[in-house]
């Protein structure tokens, strides 16, 4: 759902974009050609910030549980996998082209766009359950075509357009060297369920977790990395006894809003989304939605997909996916599966969009403007920036020890070009939760801060003086002692 927004200093996608790209985020990809529809590069700041929140997330949901291992499977499974977990016949979206321009939509998209636009032109349902003749109905009473123009609205019938990108394995186009891109990254775990049980002696109920990339043939680009062809997913598949799955559903749903909550979302900003409309494979799903300048839209999807995905594996294989449960008389079953399934690179999204404040602080009266990242320490792209407060003097050449013995430990960067302010609002604005000045005092032998710094806390921009030897002690608990800005 779009949203209007009336103030000037309010975060937009627009704002999001520029910075991105100005400060080293994320760059269109193949830029120089025009770039390349739907895919982006992430750059020096944008990959330390994803692999933060990855990291985050793998902490979060594998180390700090016994019971959840990790596994990194091929991107390339055998193609008989795609038709097991019903990606092949069923994977795909509702498309609706224009006969004069031949541009193609997402029949549903089209839909949502254009009442978002016209609340007044309510189809009466929900877009997910209208039926393709229902979505044609609607289009050619309403919408002209979006590309030409056309107020004829001379639209082909709806069909189903199948998602997955497939090419051929080695020199040989034919059917049996037919592979897929993945998807979604969980039928690996699914595939490996009897070697994860075996090698790791796991015992029900226990969790395959991992990050990597999934492929998808969007048509439909908007709203930056939101929606791409090939992305980031973090996927964690929870394997239960049949009948304990519904409370485990609801135990998984309440960690995933934590960890939302745990590294700096409000929780106003974050919502369920049930759905009413649900996928093959699926017995309950909720999304997590966050509210971007766009309007609320789905991060993470978890679901019940009961024993779909290892009952089809069994029957496509001929292998046997069931476990024998040794705690309960050797009884045989077929696991249940609870999923938690977030995007990298939504997450991304999600929080520099929360981070994002343009914050005055000018002092008597007077407007002054900062753009500030208020990222969680433990996401954002550096940790510490060290700043000697001039160049010369033995400043610099202490400043810089300083950082080579911070770098063991933290993520860090050197600056001292321009003036203080300056450097601390450069800072800000990729969100260095904590910037360490070198000045006149730190060196001078006799001053009572001799061997002392500044650190500038980047939310509260308060100073305290701390001794280089407590530096690194003094950033670790300031990391663990976070507290969101409330806003
Ligand atoms: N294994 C289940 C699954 O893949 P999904 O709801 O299709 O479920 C899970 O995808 C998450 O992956 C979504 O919540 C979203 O964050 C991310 N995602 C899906 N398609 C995407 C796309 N085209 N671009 C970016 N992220 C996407």
């Amino acid at each position: 759902m779009a949203k209007t927004v009336s103030d000037p200093h309010a975060c937009t996608l627009d704002k999001i974009i520029s910075l991105c790209k100005r400060r080293g985020f994320v760059y269109q990809a193949s830029e120089i050609y025009g770039g390349q529809a739907g895919a982006w590069d992430y750059g020096p700041l944008g990959v330390e910030f994803k692999r933060n929140i990855q990291n985050a997330w793998w902490h979060y949901m594998v180390q700090r549980h016994d019971d959840v291992v990790g596994l990194d499977s091929a991107i390339f499974q055998h193609h008989k996998t795609w038709e097991a977990s019903g990606h092949v016949a069923h994977f795909s979206d509702p498309m609706i082209d224009c006969t004069e321009c031949k541009a193609r939509f997402r029949a549903d998209q089209l839909i949502e766009d254009y009442v978002d636009a016209h609340p007044e032109t309510n189809p009466g349902k929900p877009v997910d359950t209208m039926t393709h003749e229902e979505m044609k109905a609607f289009i050619d009473a309403n919408i002209n075509c979006p590309t030409c123009g056309s107020k004829e609205r001379k639209y082909t019938a709806v069909r189903e357009f199948n998602l997955m990108f497939k090419t051929f394995q080695g020199p040989v186009a034919d059917e049996a060297q037919l592979i897929y891109l993945r998807p979604e990254t969980c039928q690996g775990i699914f595939t490996d369920f009897k070697n994860i049980v075996q090698s790791n002696r796991m015992k029900i109920p226990f969790g395959v977790a991992q990050v990597g990339k999934s492929f998808r043939n969007e048509i439909i680009f908007k709203n930056f990395i939101f929606r791409t062809c090939e992305f980031e997913q973090m996927e964690m598949e929870y394997f239960c006894k049949p009948g304990t799955d519904d409370e485990i559903f609801e135990k998984w749903r309440k960690e995933r809003w934590e960890f939302y909550k745990k590294y700096g979302i409000a929780e106003k900003n974050l919502q369920w989304h049930h759905h009413d409309k649900l996928a093959h494979y699926a017995k309950d799903a909720y999304d997590v939605q966050y509210n971007f300048p766009i309007g609320f839209e789905e991060i993470e999807g978890i679901h019940n997909r009961t024993d779909f995905d290892l009952s089809q594996h069994t029957k496509t294989s001929g292998k046997d996916m069931d476990y024998m449960d040794q705690d309960d008389g050797n009884k045989k079953y077929t696991p249940y599966v609870i999923e938690t399934s977030a995007g990298l690179n939504r997450n991304f999204l999600a929080f520099l969009c929360e981070a994002y404040e343009e914050q005055n602080v000018g002092t008597d009266g007077k407007e002054d403007y900062r753009t500030v990242l208020h990222l969680h320490p433990k996401l954002a792209p550096i940790t510490v920036a060290v700043l000697p407060l001039m160049k010369k003097d033995g400043l610099a050449e202490k400043a810089m020890e300083v950082k080579d013995a911070l770098t063991e430990e933290f993520v860090t960067d050197y600056d001292q070009s321009g003036t203080v302010g300056k450097r601390y609002r450069r800072q800000d604005e990729v969100g260095t939760p904590f910037c360490v000045t070198v000045d006149y005092d730190t060196i001078t032998e006799g001053s009572e801060n001799f061997g002392t710094v500044t650190v500038r806390d980047r939310d509260t921009m308060e100073q305290q003086r701390v001794k280089i030897s407590e530096l690194s002690g003094f950033i670790h608990n300031a990391i663990s002692n976070w507290k969101p800005v409330v806003r």
